[in-house]
């Protein structure tokens, strides 16, 4: 049977990206322009200043996946693109591209669930993974816990209370000076540091599959403004790999939890944090010792790009055919 192309875009947040995926998992194209650069000096994203550049970026980035890939529009079956969660202007430049494309040329589209883009990230390059499962999702703005029955329908145990896991990563990284995106940074500098420092123990939530991340996040600031006021030194790398310990400890606790009450076979990690070392280690121990099998993406396709909304608009097309070109963007939009 002939391959089938799908064009996958994203531009939810800071990364214009567009790919082409061939049958739902083979990547053919994954362009990503990263606007990490205009966005570093205020330590985060500014919504406004991401739009614009994805209205610049996004003519060029497409052209160039099409081209990385060596297919013509033409070739194209599919345009999938993310409708949401996400920052309004930002989605709705991938999205109306999405849907101006599919109405000049009259192909099919479908919108995206980022959440979901994050997860079918496991699939792509890969055929074997097994089903029910319990996929652990960390992000930027994500911390869910969800067990899936069959692809496409998402049963969540758990979510975080308050702030997501990377968002955590990204204020420590902050309130420690390091660069930004902070998650990277934060496991650069705790990698072989002592991690001896207990912070703040997360109460009430032991009998639930939920996370919580802002205690552990103020109680480090409260650490450090303590030992700023005594005239300590801060040992950074100290500070980092304790609070990376400690919130991975949480993450890794509550998948366990979830993993032998449902009786799984088989783990998934999606999302940024999924890229994170300490992390992998923790959840590969845990899978080796009850003899399951963990996936988790490649770290380039743990971060935003466009080659796993190809992959989840591929399948959700197949299950239930396209969208309306009336769909528009969602930046709430849930599982
Ligand atoms: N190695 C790492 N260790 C810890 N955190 C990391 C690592 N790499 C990336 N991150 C974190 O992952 C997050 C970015 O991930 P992602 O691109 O999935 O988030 P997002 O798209 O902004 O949010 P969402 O997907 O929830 O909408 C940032 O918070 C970043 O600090
Ligand atoms: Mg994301």
């Amino acid at each position: 049977m002939a391959d089938f192309f799908t064009l996958g875009i994203e531009t939810s947040c800071d990364e214009t990206a567009v790919a082409v995926v061939a049958n739902g998992t083979r990547i053919l194209s994954n362009v990503i322009s990263s606007q990490v650069a205009t966005h570093a000096k205020f330590g985060g994203v500014v919504p406004e200043m991401a739009a614009r550049e994805h209205g610049e970026a996004i003519l060029p980035v497409y052209q160039m996946a099409l081209a990385e890939a060596n297919v013509k529009l033409k070739d194209i079956g599919l345009v999938a693109a993310t409708y949401g969660p996400g920052l309004i202007g930002c989605l709705l430049v991938g999205l109306s591209f999405a849907k101006g494309l599919a109405l000049a040329t009259g192909l099919p589209f479908v919108g995206v669930n980022h959440i979901e883009g994050h997860i079918y990230a496991n699939i792509l390059e890969r055929t074997e993974v097994k089903l029910p499962l319990v996929c652990l999702t960390v992000s930027g703005g994500h911390t869910d816990l969800l067990y899936l029955e069959k692809w496409g329908s998402y049963r969540i145990l758990g979510r975080t209370r308050d702030d997501a896991a990377g968002e955590a990563f990204d204020k420590v990284a902050r309130v420690l000076g390091l660069g930004y995106p902070g998650g990277p940074e934060v496991e650069k500098i705790a990698k072989g540091a002592v991690a001896d420092l207990e912070f703040a123990k997360i109460k009430g939530l032991n009998d639930t599959y939920d996370f919580s991340f802002s205690g552990l996040k103020t109680a480090v600031i409260n650490y450090l403004n303590r030992e700023r006021q005594q005239g300590k030194e801060i040992d950074q790398a100290r500070v980092a790999a304790s609070f990376q310990r400690l919130a991975i400890e949480q993450l890794v606790g509550k998948l366990k939890k979830a993993v032998v009450d449902y009786g799984v076979a088989t783990v998934l990690l999606s999302g940024g944090v999924a890229a994170n070392s300490y992390l992998r280690e923790k959840c590969l121990q845990l899978t080796n010792d009850l003899g399951i099998t963990l996936y988790y993406p490649p770290v380039k396709l743990c971060t935003d790009n466009a080659a796993m909304i190809g992959s989840a608009g591929y399948f959700k097309y197949l299950s239930t055919g396209g969208d309306a070109l009336c769909l528009t963007a969602n930046p709430n939009l849930h599982l």
